[in-house]
């Protein structure tokens, strides 16, 4: 009773507020400024592409269906954002990047790289890398059994039992631990780009991930098309070396064109550098790592073995009751330290895993110019769900391969300068950011349960009423300007920068086409409802209508729009807003500090499950905080 009562008073209040807007905005003539007559003449006869306005906008788009365009607008959302990479973590495309000059790039190691080499775009990722971490006491006997970052231990194998993709030697590669006391060396090593390093290709999803599942396969295509063009060899190619193989053939083929390298996401985005050598990077900084324990005073972990003799069985286990005194006292001394220390290792985990969240938003010291994007979107079936999807898809013809890296070839040759590229990406964020939360309120009217059908339609239309409004001209008003879907579908759309390239008009008209779909679809729920509210506030004539029928096909049609557009913030969300002492967790394929998970697998890591449809691991829809505790296995969350 109530509620209707207030819904009634809602709708009155509505319909008063638009009768008296509508009125005092006819009291002044109506005159949209037209776009192109505003910009200089001249440029509309040299440059005929900036003439794209309202009025001729739909003459400019490229076809491209629905699939392809979600999938091009979402790829383009997750570049270079961390957790989206991991959430959407099968990249299809090459975005031209640029690393502004005086950008620094880090790389621990044993050796200061002549070759191509990683660098990693956050200290506390190569640091965690290449810190050597040596064990005391008991916990020394474990000895390789851990992962990298010491994470909660659910006996995640780093590389996984069969994987043919270990990692190269090398940080910020693989888990760098030696055996306890006969560690060598290790440097920390700071690059600085000293020109724009104008010429990188990112990769984008979960690109570094070690994986057989089809996150590497922007690098495998690249690999397997050079392979043929520079009549390489493929021997020596197994062993596990996949990756360094891809990268040792992407940097001999870009060699004519001046490539600098390629661009990954692991927990943190890294650099493929192809020649450490050039003079567009310097060495700033060379520090020999400080071990933790040696700062503290500790001596070196005893060698606890048979030979030096220590009571252990067949098996390396040690048989506590055969343990002299001494032993045990030097035994319970070490596992002391062994505890202090791990304190600091699980620090320094948590602080990798922390630089690679700050980077959910964006690594915004790279940048894209996505004029020269090169993608197998509307090139091969691609589908739409980036979790379920290969650009190896076994359909890709060899013609469609050569012509990637042909095109790739052209563009890495032109260089790149993302200052004249239109950020698409802060487009298309406006776009998913005004329409999600509208998206999500009329999914969660419509599925009311406890309330009538006209209170549902009110309330739904009281969203889709003051959507539709806003483009409405008033009836029997001449008007020669812009108005109803295809304007309101401009207002989002309308490009940034003059399209330039094909690539260009390719990810502008999947814009068009997503922004198309969601307007569509909510002036159909508009026109399914009003109706009913017209019918319940006792309007002469209005149409009766089977009000449950109409809402629940609303229902159906805003719950498929929001799957179809598989945006993030829409399936995924954090528990709860995290402290500053923890971290809105996304979990991440390859290594990291909460271990290594294999999406190829059923073996489960903290925060993913197995998706039958999907045959893969993929991450659960509510992320969690993370805290320090949560990483040294002090808590069952994770
Ligand atoms: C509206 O336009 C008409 C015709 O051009 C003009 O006569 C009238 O003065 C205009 N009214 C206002 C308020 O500008
Ligand atoms: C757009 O295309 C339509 C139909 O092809 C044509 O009639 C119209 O003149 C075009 N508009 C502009 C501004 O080019
Ligand atoms: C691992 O590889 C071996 C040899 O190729 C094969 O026999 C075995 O079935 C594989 N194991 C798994 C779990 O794939
Ligand atoms: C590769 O081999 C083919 C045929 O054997 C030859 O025509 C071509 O020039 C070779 N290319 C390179 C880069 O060596
Ligand atoms: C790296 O750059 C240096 C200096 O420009 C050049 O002499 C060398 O040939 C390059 N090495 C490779 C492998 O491209
Ligand atoms: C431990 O001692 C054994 C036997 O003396 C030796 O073979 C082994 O290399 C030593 N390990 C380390 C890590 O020093
Ligand atoms: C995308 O484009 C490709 C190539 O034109 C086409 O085969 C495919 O059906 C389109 N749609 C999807 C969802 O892949
Ligand atoms: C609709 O509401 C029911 C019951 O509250 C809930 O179980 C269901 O998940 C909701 N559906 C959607 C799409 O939100
Ligand atoms: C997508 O592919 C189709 C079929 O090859 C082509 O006609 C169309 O121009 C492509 N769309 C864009 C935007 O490149």
């Amino acid at each position: 009773m109530h509620a209707r009562r207030h819904a009634f008073l809602l709708a009155g209040g509505i319909l008063v507020v638009l009768i008296f807007s509508l009125s005092k905005f006819l009291q002044t003539n109506f005159s949209l400024p037209s776009l192109t007559s505003r910009s200089k003449p001249s440029k509309h006869i040299f440059n005929p592409v900036s003439s794209i306005s309202w009025d001729n906008y739909l003459n400019f788009t490229r076809e491209l269906d629905f699939g392809n365009s979600t999938a091009l607008f979402n790829s383009i959302r997750a570049a270079l954002r961390q957790s989206a990479s991991d959430i959407h973590p099968l990249g299809v495309s090459y975005f031209p990047a640029v690393i502004p000059r005086g950008t620094l790039m880090y790389h621990a190691g044993s050796k200061i790289p002549t070759s191509f080499e990683w660098l990693a775009m956050d200290h506390e990722f190569s640091y965690s890398f290449g810190l050597r971490l040596p064990s005391y006491g008991r916990k020394s006997l474990q000895k390789h059994r851990d992962d990298p970052g010491r994470g909660p231990g659910k006996g995640k194998i780093p590389g996984g039992k069969n994987s043919t993709h270990k990692n190269p030697d090398g940080p910020p590669r693989g888990p760098p631990r030696g055996p306890p006391g006969l560690v060598g060396s290790q440097k920390m090593l700071t690059y600085r780009a000293t020109r724009d390093l104008n010429k990188f290709l990112y990769l984008d999803g979960a690109s570094a991930a070690k994986t057989e599942t089809g996150e590497m396969d922007t690098q495998e295509l690249l690999s397997n098309v050079i392979g043929q063009k520079l009549n390489l060899s493929s021997d020596g190619e197994d062993g596990g070396m996949q990756e360094r193989t891809f990268a040792a053939r992407i940097c001999e083929w870009g060699k004519p064109f001046g490539l600098d390298g390629i661009i990954r996401v692991e927990v943190g985005f890294e650099v493929v550098l192809c020649n450490f050598s050039s003079p567009a990077v310097e060495l700033v900084s060379a520090l020999e790592m400080v071990k933790p324990n040696e700062h503290l005073g500790l001596p070196p972990p005893t060698n606890i073995s048979k030979e030096n003799g220590w009571p252990l069985d067949d098996d390396g286990n040690l048989v506590e009751d055969k343990l002299t005194d001494d032993q045990m006292t030097l035994l319970d001394q070490e596992d002391l330290w062994q505890q202090v220390l791990e304190n600091f290792y699980s620090v320094k985990g948590f602080n990798w895993l922390r630089a690679g969240a700050v980077h959910d938003s964006g690594e915004r010291r790279i940048q894209l110019d996505y004029r020269h994007m090169v993608t197998g979107i509307n090139r091969t079936i691609i589908n739409p769900d980036p979790n379920n999807r290969r650009l190896l898809n076994g359909q890709i013809t060899w013609d469609t391969q050569l012509k990637i890296v042909e095109d790739l070839e052209q563009a890495v040759s032109l260089g790149f300068d993302a200052s004249k590229s239109t950020d698409w990406q802060i487009a298309f964020d406006e776009i998913a950011s005004k329409f999600a939360p509208m998206l999500k309120m009329l999914s969660v009217t419509l599925n009311g349960t406890d309330t009538s059908s006209e209170d549902i339609a009110i309330k739904a239309t009281a969203i889709t009423l003051n959507f539709c409004l806003r483009f409405k001209q008033k009836e029997g008003i001449v008007n020669r300007y812009g108005s109803d879907k295809e304007f309101a579908v401009y207002q989002y759309v309308k490009p940034l920068k003059e399209l330039v390239t094909n690539s260009d008009y390719l990810i502008w008209s999947a814009s068009v086409n997503v922004a198309r779909k969601i307007v569509d679809t909510i002036y159909n729920v508009n026109e399914l409802l009003l109706p009913i509210v017209r019918t319940h506030v006792g309007e002469k004539g209005a149409t009766s209508v089977e009000a449950a029928e109409a809402i629940s096909k609303a229902q159906r049609d805003i719950d498929d729009l929001i799957e179809n557009l598989g945006w993030i913030e829409l399936h995924y969300r954090c528990e709860q807003a995290c402290g500053l002492d923890e971290i809105c967790y996304t979990p991440s394929w390859g290594p990291s500090p909460m271990g290594m998970t294999q999406p190829g697998t059923t073996n489960a890591g903290a925060g993913t499950h197995y998706d039958a449809n999907r045959q893969r691991l993929v991450i659960n829809s509510d992320l969690k905080c993370l805290s320090l505790n949560d990483l040294m296995g002090n808590s069952n969350r994770f």
